[in-house]
């Protein structure tokens, strides 16, 4: 089966959500975004934090719509307002999530149904809402920020792991599906970068990057057509590697390497 499936070439003019946009990696994408000239709809929690990236734009270049991705209604509400001002959307762009950090001695069912709420089901209902008009258009993009972390098990990550995992076979189905009708999946896997959610790491984090740098290989991958978006390459295809191999020399390298 090819992987070719279309890229955005030009993001000027065209009509993109950015979910997660108040903060780190989304907020740099939406940045960059605005900068290219593409019509921005920028949401999350924090209205002053939209506001402010709105105020970067032309008039009339961005949308601000506020919300909770635990709240399907506030999604539903969100898009309809982009309807209604742009009469759809080319590229939906979910980059929110929460981490964490959970080891077996703090494992909630509280947190960890706080984190699936957010890191896939929040997605998930993104994906429906914009869905059904994007198949009648045989055309859209849905861009989905992962994680490495979903590769396979890792310290700390008892919850976010899981939703991570969850978020890559989401994008595998979703692309099996809907490549063959026009329509492009972005899965993307960044390994760590620097932002308020890794702010609370106590160890050395291998191969941090920039949300800029981060927010420019997510928007070069939507632009080539990428389905596997995934970086710094040192260490994502580093974590591939690892998960390739059997499970007793993986969990080798990770007690003997892995210090936290
Ligand atoms: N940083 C890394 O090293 C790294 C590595 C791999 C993957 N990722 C993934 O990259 C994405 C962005 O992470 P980041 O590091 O940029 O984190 P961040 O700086 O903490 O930003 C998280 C964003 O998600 C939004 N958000 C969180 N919960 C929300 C909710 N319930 N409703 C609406 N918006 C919500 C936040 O907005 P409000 O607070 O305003 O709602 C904020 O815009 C996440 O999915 C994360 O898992 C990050």
């Amino acid at each position: 089966m090819s992987m070719r499936q279309p890229g955005i070439t030009n993001f000027a003019g065209q009509r993109v959500w950015v979910i997660g946009a108040t903060s780190g990696i989304g907020e740099a994408c939406a940045k960059a975004l605005i900068t290219a000239g593409a019509k921005v709809a920028v949401s999350g929690r924090r209205l002053d934090r939209l506001i402010a990236l709105c105020s970067l734009g032309q008039v009339d270049q961005c949308l601000s719509l506020p919300l909770d991705v635990t709240a399907t209604e506030q999604i539903d509400q969100a898009y309809q307002d982009i309807v209604r001002h742009w009469h759809g959307l080319d590229l939906l762009l979910f980059v929110s999530g929460i981490y964490i950090p959970l080891r077996a001695d703090n494992f909630t069912f509280e947190l960890a149904e706080q984190t699936i709420n957010a890191n896939v089901l929040g997605p998930m209902h993104a994906v429906a809402v914009v869905l059904p008009e994007m198949l009648h258009q045989q055309a859209g993009h849905i861009a989905i920020v992962g994680s490495v972390a979903g590769y396979s098990g890792l310290p700390k990550a008892l919850a976010y792991g899981p939703s991570k995992a969850a978020m890559i076979n989401f994008c595998e189905a979703l692309f099996y599906d809907v490549q063959p009708r026009g329509l492009s999946v972005h899965m993307i896997s960044p390994g760590f970068v620097a932002t308020p959610a890794t702010a609370q790491n106590d160890f050395v984090m291998p191969a941090l990057i920039s949300p800029e740098q981060a927010a420019h290989e997510i928007l070069a991958g939507i632009q080539q057509g990428q389905f596997d978006i995934h970086f710094p390459k040192r260490f994502s295809g580093f974590l591939k590697f690892l998960r390739l191999l059997p499970y007793p020399i993986y969990f080798w390298i990770l007690r003997r390497f892995v210090k936290i």
